[in-house]
């Protein structure tokens, strides 16, 4: 697998699921990526997927080595044919071909900057990144999609569904700041892949690109949106449409107890990092049916397929 940006990449998600699951119960395998180096470039902040992807590298055996690019690296420049004589110090067609050589695996995380649609959904980093690093490439989630989060968000899914098809709901939820939408843009890509019956329920105004949710039942009304399902995963996101907006006034999105009544026994969902009492109450995110830990664990695990596949 030359890349791993999307489900795209690798078709059918069932096998990888089954693979990270299978990863759990034994993730200690050191001789499958013994001589082999992991390269991480943060160009954003991260916990659990910077944690998550070294944890996943060492239980294979694989040297891991990490930049914060911002601030240990260079000012990348990313026009062909520009005259670098302003603020940025290199290409990043050299400084991916370089990485290309010093690792066997390349992860790059690189968030929109939500100012232009049509920009951040290009991938220009990402797809430039591929372009010139001759290893392969993993997405720590780009300006459109969190693939690491899906896989692990779906086995987390599996883990614990007690019905063949359960019903999902993805559920908008107020934040203070824009967040990108890829979170949300992935998760529906994913689940609809797997094909499982989605709703996504979010403010007028804050529906996903149609690229994600083709299939999907989209609803505003969110108590009814919420009625028996058995997984509710619980987002924000900017707007598309008025693309990179929020809206105040929303505040009632928040997912407490109260919103469970119709569905008490629903498993609930978040990527971290959250918000307490604005995303999520925290009697919701510390009660019995909350598996946000369980998701941040099964980060290491789908990481450890996707890497146990390049390697
Ligand atoms: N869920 C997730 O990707 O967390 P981090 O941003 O901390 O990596």
């Amino acid at each position: 697998m030359k890349k791993f940006t999307s489900v795209k990449d690798i078709g059918a998600p069932s096998g990888y699921i089954q693979e990270a699951i299978k990863i759990k119960k034994v993730p200690f395998t050191p001789e499958k990526g013994r001589g082999k180096t992991l390269g991480l470039l943060f160009f954003n902040p991260s916990l659990r997927t910077r944690m998550s992807t070294q944890k996943a590298a060492k239980n294979l055996g694989m040297d891991v080595m990490v930049l914060d690019i911002n601030e240990q690296g260079w000012k990348l420049e990313l026009e062909p044919g520009a005259v670098m004589d302003g603020s940025t110090q290199e290409h990043i067609q050299e400084a991916a071909a370089v990485m290309g050589l010093y690792c066997d695996v390349v992860g790059i995380r690189t968030f929109p900057a939500l100012k232009n649609a049509a920009e951040d959904y290009q991938e220009k980093v990402l797809n430039k990144f591929i372009q010139h690093c001759s290893s392969p490439v993993i997405s720590l989630e780009s300006a459109t999609r969190h693939p690491l989060q899906s896989l692990a968000d779906l086995m987390t899914i599996e883990e614990n569904k007690k019905v063949t098809r359960p019903k999902i709901v993805l559920t908008w939820a107020p934040h203070p700041k824009a967040l990108p939408q890829a979170v949300a843009n992935s998760f529906s890509e994913w689940v609809l892949e797997a094909g499982y019956d989605l709703t996504i329920a979010c403010p007028e105004g804050f529906e996903l690109s149609e690229q994600f949710t083709q299939g999907a039942t989209i609803s505003h009304h969110q108590p009814t949106a919420l009625a028996d399902a058995d997984f509710i995963y619980v987002k924000n996101w900017s707007s598309f449409k008025n693309y990179g907006q929020t809206k105040e006034g929303l505040d009632h999105w928040m997912l407490d107890a109260a919103k469970l009544e119709g569905c008490p026994d629903a498993k609930v969902m978040h990527c971290l990092p959250v918000r307490r009492n604005v995303v999520l109450s925290d009697g919701v995110l510390d009660g019995p049916n909350s598996l946000v830990l369980q998701q941040a664990e099964n980060r290491i695990y789908a990481a450890q397929a996707v890497l146990n596949n390049m390697i």
